[in-house]
């Protein structure tokens, strides 16, 4: 197999404009236009919606490295300060460098694996599935031919560990999630192969070995797990997020439903024979993503991103969890560890309505007190608690929802030039591109969306995320490659000092004729952000005009001129003379402007502009000059293919309707 051609993955709607030639033939621009209609027309639009139009794709060579072959399956491991970052494929670990100002590289480790007596193909070979800092080394195990087991990688030289239950999966597709803790080691894979089919959480390592109860889940799929050290150590909490089958099974009501689980990490079992070897602090909430003003609830919870306060408060860690609705659109959730830790302590239990035991069900005990078994019993049968979980605010809303079907989410904590913290989200969509948004840090619920990165050379679905916080770097996996992008991407932003403080990303700012990154050495950068008109600041007072572009057309064809909506405050208008043609409010469906010219006549010839228009600033973003063929001729612009143009024509109609379906 070898990786599609970069042309077919680069192809998108984004700036898309037809250059040049004549257009004569093509589809029934009326079915276009029902297209375009059906598009809008069931397609409300919600308030919040961050817009996308600035793309970066990386550079070949210095951003991005090919593995060479497919991985089917890949994990990441990136220490943060280190300019490296581990990979995890097929019986192979690769360790990618990423040199400051110099094309990356790779080395390859085979790890190898023991046929043994696998007989399914597919499943005998030896997928890496975790990697983790041990000691001076690094830990890799892996589903070694359905023998999970694991290595020890030191100073490049390779030592097995042979098998290592718990530690990597049977087969790469299960629903594996590993936690370390010091010496302490939980996971929800299963040890044995053919037995114990129900997923369970299991404390492996470190203490006793504990399991959920068999009856406390239906069907999880885990998500996320983390452990909050509290003010008093025997307080520690572990907390895993997690999906289930909806014990309600009223057909109004969802299939499945997210949830939030805590266990007490002192826990030292039960007393009796059935709660021996069980958590005996296990409770489970429900996580509310759902917008009452517009009646949208979101239940798949796909991913969870913990931010640490920076102060060090734990209850202050804000819990980003990315949700999706059946229709698969997306969004996010912002919850406090503090709510999570609160509804625990203090909620009833759903269906349980005598007096609550003492200690009450989910309480620490400290000196390693056992909890009694009436205890256990009561939170054994009535697991969940009746309160649930909803997001921070007053409000208690999404953060925003969009169109794209997000799957994975990391959160940068950052300090503009001025001082101002803003969160800063990259959310990774299921066509193998990132998006970029901020959330400011001023005003609740006020997100701007700024830049759709690609980081890879072949789109393609993103296998693993990875963020670097302090240099600011993120690594992604896919199949084919791994990639490094930088967080301060300034260069992508056109239109000089007003299109650079226009895009209000808050890692940019103006010096010296150029967009750059705050960071850059010894700059001090105009920066301005929340402001309505930051570009009321930039020195000059009239931004930089769109170059004119001239194409040649032949009477009665059909055209059509698109203009990117790079702002999604602004409002667009295509301008022929003194006449709008066409005007795109902000919250258009589609990333772009689009003028129509069905049957050209003489009257069209002439100069377009495209306007973008924000509050007090106006910006031409496209400038076009449609000459008939005499004209062309006078300006020897004529003789160019035109052949093209159908192909030209029909390619653009997917893509177009793609575009407005999906946004
Ligand atoms: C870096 O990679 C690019 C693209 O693969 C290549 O054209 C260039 O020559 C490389 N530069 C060096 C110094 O290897
Ligand atoms: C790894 O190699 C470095 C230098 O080659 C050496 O200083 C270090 O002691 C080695 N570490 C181990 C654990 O062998
Ligand atoms: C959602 O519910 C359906 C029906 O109960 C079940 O088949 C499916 O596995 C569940 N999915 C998740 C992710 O929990
Ligand atoms: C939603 O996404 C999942 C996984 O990406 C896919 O299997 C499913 O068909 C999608 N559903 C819809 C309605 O598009
Ligand atoms: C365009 O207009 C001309 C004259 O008005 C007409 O003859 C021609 O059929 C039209 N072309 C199309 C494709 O509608």
């Amino acid at each position: 197999m070898s990786p599609p051609p970069p042309e077919c993955a680069a192809l998108g709607v984004r700036g898309a404009r037809i250059p040049g030639p004549v257009v004569r033939s093509g589809l029934p621009l009326r079915l276009l236009l029902l297209l375009l209609w059906a598009a809008a027309a069931t397609q409300g639009h919600p308030r919040n919606v961050p817009r996308i139009s600035t793309v970066w794709k990386g550079r070949t060579g210095k951003d991005q490295v090919e593995f060479g072959s497919a991985e089917p399956h890949t994990v990441l491991f990136h220490e943060p300060g280190s300019d490296s970052v581990w990979v995890g494929g097929r019986s192979k670990v690769y360790l990618v460098n990423f040199p400051e100002g110099k094309n990356a590289s790779v080395q390859t480790v085979n790890i190898g694996s023991t046929k043994g007596s696998c007989t399914d193909k597919r499943d005998c070979e030896n997928y890496i599935t975790l990697l983790e800092r041990q000691g001076d080394g690094l830990l890799v195990c892996g589903t070694n031919a359905r023998r999970p087991s694991c290595w020890s990688l030191v100073n490049g030289t390779l030592e097995s560990l042979g098998e290592r239950r718990g530690y990597a999966p049977f087969s790469p597709d299960e629903n594996s999630l590993v936690l370390f803790d010091g010496d302490e080691v939980y996971s929800t894979i299963r040890k044995q192969e053919y037995n114990g089919k129900i997923p369970r959480f299991r404390r492996i390592q470190g203490e006793i070995e504990l399991y959920t109860s068999d009856t406390v889940m239906q069907n999880p799929q885990f998500i996320k797990a983390t452990i909050v050290h509290q003010d008093q150590a025997y307080n520690d909490k572990i907390y895993y997020f997690f999906r289930e089958d909806n014990p309600d099974k009223n057909p109004e009501a969802p299939l499945n439903v997210s949830r939030v689980a805590q266990l007490c990490r002192g826990d030292q079992g039960g007393e009796s024979s059935l709660s021996v070897s069980k958590w005996n602090t296990f409770l489970k909430a429900m996580l509310v993503c759902s917008d009452p003003t517009t009646n949208k609830n979101f239940n798949r919870l796909q991913d969870v991103f913990l931010l640490p306060d920076p102060n060090g408060q734990w209850k202050d860690t804000r819990v980003y969890g990315i949700f999706s609705n059946p229709w698969n659109y997306s969004a996010v959730c912002v919850y406090s560890l503090g709510d999570i830790d609160k509804v625990f302590r203090t909620s009833s239990l759903k269906g349980y309505h005598t007096g609550l035991p003492n200690p009450r069900p989910g309480k620490c005990l400290p000196d390693r007190q056992p909890i009694p078994t009436e205890t256990f019993q009561v939170a054994d049968s009535h697991p969940e608690v009746a309160q649930r979980v909803e997001p921070m605010g007053p409000l208690k809303t999404p953060l925003f929802h969009s169109k794209y079907h997000y799957q994975k989410v990391v959160v940068h904590r950052m300090k503009s030039s001025h001082g101002e913290i803003f969160h800063v989200l990259y959310l990774t969509t299921d066509r193998g591109t990132i998006h970029k948004v901020v959330e400011s840090g001023e005003r609740e619920h006020s997100v701007i969306n700024i830049i759709e990165i690609q980081p890879f050379r072949h789109a393609t679905t993103i296998q693993a995320m990875s963020l670097d916080a302090d240099r600011r770097k993120l690594y992604v996996s896919s199949q084919w490659e791994v990639s490094q992008v930088p967080l301060d991407l300034c260069d992508v932003y056109g239109g000089g000092c007003h299109g650079c403080l226009m895009a209000r990303d808050p890692y940019c700012g103006w010096d010296q004729g150029h967009c750059v990154s705050i960071y850059s050495p010894h700059r001090s950068v105009l920066q301005s952000i929340n402001p309505e008109e930051p570009h009321k600041e930039c020195p000059n007072p009239k931004p930089a005009e769109a170059p004119l572009q001239k194409v040649s057309l032949a009477k009665n064809s059909r055209y059509y001129l698109s203009c990117p909506m790079e702002s999604r405050h602004a409002t667009y208008r295509w301008r022929h003379g003194e006449k709008v043609e066409q005007s795109c409010e902000p919250g258009h469906q589609s990333p772009n402007c689009i003028l129509f010219i069905e049957n050209l006549t003489d009257g069209h010839y002439g100069h377009y502009y495209c306007e973008g228009q924000e509050g007090s600033y106006l910006h031409k973003a496209q400038h076009w000059q449609l000459l008939s063929e005499d004209e062309a001729k006078a300006e020897h612009l004529l003789g160019r293919a035109q052949a093209l143009v159908a192909f030209l024509w029909l390619g653009v109609l997917p893509t177009l309707v793609l575009g407005l379906l999906v946004h």
